[in-house]
């Protein structure tokens, strides 16, 4: 049986959690400092297999023991976003925290691929790959799936159509800069644009963008949960079945692009060694220009972690 670990077992780390169990995709260890919380929280998870179906054996911790030998790790840990604050409001608390559970999940879990979710994303996959010593294919960070499915979302109630008819890709950095490329965005296999009008498209296209803002608006004390756990799950689910899916991820760009030696959402196809590859598409010149203007954020984000951490 996989074994998966989840550090933070807040709202996204609970809810992910939950989520492997009723799949049955390996067994779940849940950490979080808080004590006792997980070992409650992976104890409830237990006790719900009876009535939904499911023998998952979920596991609570304190520490990084019970994580050893873990083949996947999905660390959530961290502040989320309150209403007003941008992802990036949260990159020193949360760079902090991402190092130090990185190097503990890495010491015990030395062959684990690394899904990182907490935010400012690609600046905290960049530390998770730095603290962890893993080669690339092994530290990714999920937020491609998830600005994907807003864009699906939206795309889908603005047509009255169901939502599996919808494909998109989001690319670029998790953050106002993100670029839904339209070309590969299509319901049933037409493009987009044939069935939408522009000033419509680029609405959707901005509800997007602000997707994630939406939501702390309307939640006030956190940020979104459901579909960023179901995204999560959906990465984990293709390298534990060795599904070879094309996800849009958080990954060590080496040229793709024209980025490199930068962690930026591409689309990769995910396996059993975790990224294997980066697939290259053709974009529009526009979207070629967006995309390296969100690469230059996540850059510069990456230069501040360098100096809080003295890098
Ligand atoms: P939350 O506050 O509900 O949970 C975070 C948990 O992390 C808490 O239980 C806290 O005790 C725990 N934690 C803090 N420091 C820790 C440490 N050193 N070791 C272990 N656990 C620790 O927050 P939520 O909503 O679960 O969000 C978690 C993170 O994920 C935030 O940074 C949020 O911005 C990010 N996020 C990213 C998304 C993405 O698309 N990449 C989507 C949704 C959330
Ligand atoms: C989101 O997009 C907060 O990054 C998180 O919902």
């Amino acid at each position: 049986m996989p074994k998966i670990t989840v550090i933070g077992a807040g709202n996204v780390g609970a809810t992910t959690a939950q989520r492997l169990a009723e799949k049955e995709l390996g067994d779940v260890v849940l950490v979080d400092i808080v004590e006792d919380m997980p070992q409650g929280k992976a104890l409830d998870l237990m006790e719900s297999g009876p009535v939904y179906g499911y023998d998952t054996l979920v596991t609570g911790s304190n520490g990084y023991e019970a994580t050893a030998g873990s083949d996947v790790v999905v660390i959530t840990s961290g502040i989320p976003r309150k209403p007003g604050m941008s992802r990036d409001d949260l990159l020193k608390t949360n760079a902090g925290i991402v190092q130090s559970v990185t190097s503990q999940a890495a010491k015990f879990s030395p062959n684990a691929v690394l899904i990182i979710v907490s935010n400012p994303l690609d600046a905290m996959t960049y530390v998770a790959h730095k603290v962890s010593g893993f080669p690339a294919n092994r530290v990714l960070g999920m937020a491609g799936v998830l600005d994907s499915a807003r864009f699906r979302t939206f795309l889908a109630l603005e047509l009255g159509v169901s939502v599996e008819d919808v494909h998109a890709t989001v690319l670029g950095g998790h953050g106002d800069t993100m670029v839904p490329v339209l070309a590969c965005s299509t319901v049933a296999g037409i493009p987009v644009g044939q069935l939408i009008p522009k000033e419509r498209l680029e609405k959707i296209v901005q509800r997007t963008r602000d997707g994630g803002a939406e939501i702390v608006k309307l939640l006030k004390t956190g940020s979104a949960y459901y579909a960023p756990s179901a995204s999560a799950v959906e990465m984990v689910e293709s390298i534990l079945k060795d599904k070879k899916r094309i996800l849009p991820s958080a990954v060590l760009a080496g040229g793709e692009y024209g980025i490199k030696g930068l962690f930026v959402g591409l689309p990769a196809v995910l396996g059993s060694k975790g990224v294997e590859r980066i697939v290259e598409m053709q974009l529009t010149p526009e979207e070629r220009a967006a995309l390296e203007k969100s690469a230059a954020a996540v850059k510069e984000l990456c230069s501040t972690v360098d100096t809080l951490m003295g890098w």
